[in-house]
């Protein structure tokens, strides 16, 4: 039967910070073009709400795991719990802002405790558990952050730049077996994390000729990332920004 290259049919994704934002939209959009959806974050509350959003939006059938993947333990569980997966987004990420005056050590070891040695472990655990299906795809949220300099947002964009840099190595190793890394660019997003600082959301809608994203927006962009139609991109960012002009 014809499978239609734009929908996720038959695939099991797993979309890590499912309990809030970017990843719950992810999650609820692959739910809606057909995955079965493993959905994984550390609040059970948001996590099952998630659920019914997905739920309501397709035949059902998805999977919560709840978990804090600084927690190379918790991530072993997730892996055994997801079992074989057609696609990973990771989408869980925290903020991080500090002045390089007042940056502590512990500071920077959280940022990139949360930002890039999840996302690169539960790669590294996936791939070593033989628990990627060949032709899968790994979806990377990253941000404009890691490619334009913002005061105080040095923690941020270093890990974000470090996610990008391991993508690129990545894809390569692992597209013998066909299998992809991409990285999502996204500018600002209206998300609890962008609202969590008052007033931000304003003041960055003035700059974004297209205004700031939705959560949606960037689902849809996974879920290009994630079927069959970009089944020859890999190793690439694909920028979210609003065409916000850069220098
Ligand atoms: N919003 C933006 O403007 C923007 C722009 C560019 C890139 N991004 C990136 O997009 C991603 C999603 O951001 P968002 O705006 O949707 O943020 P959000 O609404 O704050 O959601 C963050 C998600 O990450 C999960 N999470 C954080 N730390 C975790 C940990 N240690 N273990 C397990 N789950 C963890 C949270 O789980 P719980 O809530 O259950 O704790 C939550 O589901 C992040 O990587 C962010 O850097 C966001």
């Amino acid at each position: 039967m014809f499978q239609h290259p734009f929908q996720l049919r038959g695939k099991t994704i797993l979309v890590t910070g499912a309990s809030s934002g970017i990843g719950r939209a992810i999650a609820v959009e692959c739910a809606r073009v057909g995955a079965r959806v493993v959905i994984s974050g550390r609040s059970p509350e948001r996590l099952q709400q998630t659920m019914a959003l997905m739920d309501a939006a397709s035949s059902g059938g998805h999977v919560a795991c709840e978990g804090d993947l600084t927690d190379m333990a918790q991530l072993d569980m997730l892996v055994a719990a997801a079992g074989e997966v057609d696609g990973v987004v990771h989408a869980a990420g925290i903020s991080s802002l500090s002045p390089m005056r007042m940056l502590r050590e512990s500071f920077m070891q959280n940022t990139l405790n949360n930002n890039f040695m999840a996302p690169l472990m539960l790669t590294q655990k996936f791939l070593f558990k033989k628990s990627l299906r060949n032709n899968a795809s790994i979806v990377f949220l990253s941000s404009i952050a890691a490619h334009t300099g913002t005061v105080g947002l040095s923690p941020y964009a270093a890990s974000k730049a470090a996610l990008e840099g391991m993508m690129r190595c990545l894809a390569l190793e692992i597209a013998p077996r066909g299998m992809r890394a991409n990285a999502l660019v996204p500018g600002t997003v209206d998300t609890p994390m962008v609202r969590a600082a008052p007033d931000l959301l304003e003041a960055q809608a003035r700059m974004y000729p297209l205004g700031v994203g939705k959560p949606e927006d960037v689902a849809y962009a996974a879920i290009y990332l994630l079927c069959d139609a970009s089944r020859k991109v890999t190793g690439t960012q694909l920028h979210l920004d609003g065409g916000i002009p850069w220098t």
